[in-house]
């Protein structure tokens, strides 16, 4: 017998189908529940509300588990490729040897963007935010691709479209990188793996033989693994709601690359350097920035701790200050901002208000500190977020659209003025 829940409005009962997900979730099916009392439910930034049914990703907040199809991140993070937990994400299983080979070779030869788009960067201020220009970049593809904007077209074709965001947004962003340097461009070379030609194009110059660390090009594969996907997070149910409405895949991406950009969300990599430089500078001492956390009356927050979800540990993070460790020791980089974000964690754990919160580092705690040790400059951080997130974001679009899922509409409880005629200014 399925489980049901049972409500009593107005002295009227109402029974409601309660679904179960594969890891014995469980919730309770509101969607005929305007229909059958006319009540409608509210949950602000949907902390108790499932929006959809997905087979992409799974954590448990409570054990702080993630895994991405029933893989777990800390065996993807070791032992795969990025490209082949993009496929694992967007087609649901891991790629055989022909698969994987196809997959890569396709994305190889679709790296370099219409060189048209370079105009594009010299009208962006020197000093532009490279998650502004990524964003309006990401948008305009759509506009190269015209045939991509009919939202009826077969899927085997829209392929083509999902191949091309893959390979060309590291190309952009290194490209951002450049223009704000006032560096020439280093182009794609398709002798390099992902990662490698993500970093040549970064810090190669046509002037001299950037060579690549070994060392750097697996902690940006395991970095962008562990973005890879997050389920129902700010930016993934952003590209949702954008490719519900049947915009193309390219401004859903664009949408979901401005959601990622807010300090609360995969800013926070970016918020985090700056507040442990700012700490540093400060010289008052970790406690007093604790206390500025607490208090209700400061709007400052610890970034990079707490999450919505992992209330316990964000697996992430365990996995990142591991990498953050071997990674500065293997390039001889001693980082005393990772120190203080060492000194500041155990701080913060000890104190009452941050373990009765469930407040622990999360994904963007510690990966600023591998990105400076791999040279990538702190504007770029939430870019490499944005890279890492790309096939993840593209999957749950991608499972939108396959579920036929409608257009995401919420209601809403109006708390306004009620009705009143119109008054001529003269009276007013
Ligand atoms: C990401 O959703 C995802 O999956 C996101 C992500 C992904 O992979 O896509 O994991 C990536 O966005 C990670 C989060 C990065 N953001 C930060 O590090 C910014 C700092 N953290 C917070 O702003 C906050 O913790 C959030 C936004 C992450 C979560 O906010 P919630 O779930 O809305 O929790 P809340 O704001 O209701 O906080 C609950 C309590 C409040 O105190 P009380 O009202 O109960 O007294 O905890 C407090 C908050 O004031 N709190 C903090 C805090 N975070 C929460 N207090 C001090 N410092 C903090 N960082």
């Amino acid at each position: 017998m399925s489980e049901t829940a049972r409500i009593i409005l107005n002295g009227q009962e109402y029974e409601l189908p309660v679904i179960e997900g594969s890891e014995g979730e469980k919730a309770i099916d509101i969607s005929k529940l305007r229909g059958m009392t006319g009540y409608i439910t509210l949950d602000s930034g949907f902390k108790n509300t499932g929006s959809t049914k997905s087979a992409i990703t799974f954590l448990d907040g409570e054990k702080g588990i993630l895994r991405y199809r029933g893989y777990p991140i800390e065996q993807l993070a070791e032992k795969a490729s990025f490209l082949e937990v993009a496929y694992l994400l967007m087609y649901g299983e891991l790629p055989n040897a022909d698969q994987l080979s196809y997959f890569t070779d396709s994305i190889t030869h679709h790296t370099l963007v219409h060189e048209d788009m370079r105009r594009f960067f010299e009208a962006f201020p020197t000093d532009a935010h490279p998650m502004g220009i990524l964003s309006s970049m990401i948008s305009s593809l759509s506009t190269f691709y015209p045939e991509s904007q009919n939202p009826n077209r077969p899927f085997k074709d829209i392929e083509l479209t999902i191949h091309r965001l893959i390979a060309k947004l590291p190309t952009l962003a290194a490209q951002a990188y450049k223009n704000n340097l006032g560096h020439p461009l280093t182009y794609p070379d398709n002798k390099l793996s992902y990662t490698e030609n993500f970093l040549n194009m970064m810090f190669g110059l046509p002037s001299n033989d950037y060579t690549i660390d070994p060392i750097v090009n697996d902690a940006l594969n395991k970095l962008l693994i562990l973005h890879a996907d997050h389920e129902q997070n700010c930016s993934a149910s952003t590209v949702r709601i954008v490719g519900s409405s049947q915009a193309n895949l390219y401004s859903s991406i664009s949408a979901g690359i401005a959601a990622l950009w807010g300090p609360l969300h995969g800013g926070a990599n970016q918020a985090v350097i700056e507040m442990l430089e700012t700490i540093r500078e400060d010289g008052s001492g970790l406690q007093t920035w604790v206390d500025k956390a607490k208090d209700k009356t400061d709007s400052f927050r610890l970034m990079g701790f707490g999450h919505r979800v992992y209330k316990n540990f964000d697996p992430r993070a365990k996995i990142i200050k591991k990498a953050a460790d071997d990674v500065l020791a293997a390039l001889g980089v001693n980082d005393p901002v990772l120190d203080i974000a060492k000194e500041l964690e155990e701080v913060a754990l000890k104190d009452e208000y941050f373990v009765a919160r469930g407040l622990y580092p999360n994904v963007d705690f510690y990966s600023g500190i591998i990105y400076r040790a791999l040279g990538i400059p702190t504007e770029m951080f939430t870019v490499m977020f944005a890279i890492g997130r790309l096939p993840g974001w593209i999957a749950q679009w991608k499972e939108m659209i396959e579920n036929g899922d409608p257009i995401g509409r919420p209601r809403q409880i109006y708390t306004g003025a009620n009705a009143r005629d119109y008054v001529p200014v003269e009276n007013r």
